[in-house]
């Protein structure tokens, strides 16, 4: 059975520029996918292509167990959606933007305004409830759009980069929030440019570029196909490098790689700290004297780089000058 967000060959050109081509997802009900990609990869646009914005050219894409392309109607009214860049209204104020959601989906009076009251307090917009939105700053109006998306707690979410531009305490409230939801059974579509995001909130990973998932899997399954565990030294003389190399490859998984300049030697291991104590032991018994030692795990970004040749860029600045405007 296909999951609560399913997509299959997706496709979309827009003149000469292929930013879908080809996308497959599946996001099992009640779990988060974090869409990861450099710029310019198709997030966006898979994320338009999901929600009913932008029809695909090719492909199907199923969300709630509605065909997106057939009961787009149906669709949007089963799914939540927070954008890149916030969309709310200038001149009304944040309570009245929230209301207003309320209203659309048919709620009545009542129940919008309490609704409202209770998401204005969690995104701590209570105090700039009644002010009009264009007095918002950039990251609070990514706060009400967000809240915006979460008037209606509709079984299927998608919010693309829905913490960029904020700071680092409204950014873990807002990953509080995300827990919250998805503990209450929806589904949830996210993209990102911040890997510890991704890592901290995703169930599984789908790494874009270019228009194709290139990857996919958990966080763990990511990082270990980028290499596993690593021992790294950094050796006190030169001279010992070449014996330091012998020890290391006695205890390593696969071919040590020798940095000359910096005294630097890594090899893959597997055993963890237990295994990096005997590694220390046998270095001190051969007495090769070090100035530093670790075990280093692969971080997403280490998998991000390898995946794609890019680091993955934050550029809060922009968004929050495209957010304004
Ligand atoms: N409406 C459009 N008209 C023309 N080209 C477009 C349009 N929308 C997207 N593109 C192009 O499609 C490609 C994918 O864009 P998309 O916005 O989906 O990327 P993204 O992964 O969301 O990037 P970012 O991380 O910068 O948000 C890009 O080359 C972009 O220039
Ligand atoms: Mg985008």
């Amino acid at each position: 059975m296909p999951g609560a967000i399913y997509a299959e060959g997706l496709v979309k050109t827009f003149g000469d520029v292929r930013a879908l081509d080809g996308v497959d997802l599946d996001v099992p009900e009640g779990t988060v996918l974090g869409l990861l990609g450099p710029n310019g990869a198709g997030k966006t646009t898979a994320v338009r292509c999901l929600t009913t914005l932008l029809r695909p050219d090719r492909g199907r894409a199923v969300v709630a167990g509605l065909d997106v392309l057939k009961e787009p109607d149906a669709v949007r009214r089963s799914i939540g959606l927070s954008g890149q860049f916030a969309a709310v209204d200038e001149y009304l104020t944040g309570r009245e933007n929230l209301q207003m959601v309320g209203q659309l989906y048919q709620m009545r009076a009542k129940a919008a305004k309490a609704r409202a009251a209770e998401l204005l307090e969690q995104f701590d917009l209570a105090d700039a409830a009644d002010r009009p939105t264009k007095t918002y700053s950039g990251g609070m109006r990514r706060r009400l759009d967000l809240a915006a998306a979460l008037v209606v707690s509709p079984p299927v979410m998608f919010m693309d980069e829905p913490t960029t531009g904020l700071d680092p305490r409204n950014r873990q409230l807002l990953w509080e929030v995300i827990k919250q939801l998805v503990s209450g059974g929806t589904t949830l579509l996210l993209t990102t440019q911040y890997l510890e995001e991704a890592d901290h909130l995703a169930h599984d990973i789908a790494v874009v570029d270019h228009g194709h998932v290139i990857a996919t899997g958990t966080s763990d399954q990511l990082k270990a196909r980028t290499g596993g565990e690593r021992v790294e030294v950094v050796v006190h003389e030169r001279e010992h490098m070449t014996t330091a190399a012998e020890v290391l490859a006695g205890f390593g998984k696969g071919e040590t790689t020798v940095e000359d300049h910096m005294r630097k030697l890594t090899v893959p291991v597997t055993g963890g700290a237990k295994l990096l104590a005997e590694v220390i032991r046998e270095l001190d018994t051969r007495g090769i004297e070090i100035d530093d030692i670790g075990l280093r795990r692969p971080t997403l970004d280490d998998v991000f780089l390898s995946l794609t040749g890019h680091v993955a860029e934050v550029k809060d600045e922009q968004n929050d000058k495209e957010a304004v405007k």
